[in-house]
């Protein structure tokens, strides 16, 4: 599957609930899984690959694989930390974001199976990452303003670099 990148609107855009957790949206769920490891990723939404669906992909160290389906983030900690993030729609820029450090989430799996998950550590920090792609939210928008000049800035430049290669 194709990942859609910064400057797509669909990245901007909050995801619509996935309505009948049928076998297409468990082929979905496979296809996903696969892109994420395709390009090392440890987390995939499905808006990042044109789709406007509130679910996403994980697959952490320690860990493996995870379909979270209408996910709904139930409870956080007081407790936050930070930690330095990417993104495949983001690529080649990292910063650090800060988020509480547990949630509790709820949401179905590929099967249609409702569970309720405590997550900390990198499984915590990934679904939040992923739950705020379905409603729009880019890490980049969670730094602060200077810091977030800086990155567009270099986006803009790796973009116009890209256009150069283009024309050529
Ligand atoms: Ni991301």
């Amino acid at each position: 599957m194709k990942i859609y990148c910064v400057g797509d609107e669909i990245l901007n855009k909050v995801a619509e609930p996935v309505k009948n957790i049928d076998s297409s949206i468990k082929e979905l769920s496979r296809e996903m899984i696969e892109t994420m490891h395709k390009a090392n990723g440890i987390g995939l939404a499905a808006p990042q690959v044109g789709l406007s669906l509130r679910m996403f992909v994980t697959d952490v160290e320690d860990d493996s694989p995870r379909v979270f389906i209408n996910p709904q983030i139930i409870k956080t900690s007081i407790e936050e930390n930070t930690y330095e993030e990417g993104c495949l729609s983001v690529p080649g820029i990292w910063a650090e974001v800060k988020r509480p450090a547990e949630v509790t989430i709820q949401a179905y799996n590929e099967k249609g199976n409702p569970f309720t998950l405590e997550a900390r550590g990198m499984l915590a920090r990934c679904i939040q990452h992923e739950y705020d792609h379905l409603n729009g939210i880019l890490f980049i928008n969670k730094v602060d303003e200077k810091k977030r000049e800086k990155i567009l800035s270099a986006l803009e430049k790796k973009a116009k670099k890209q256009q150069k290669k283009q024309r050529r």
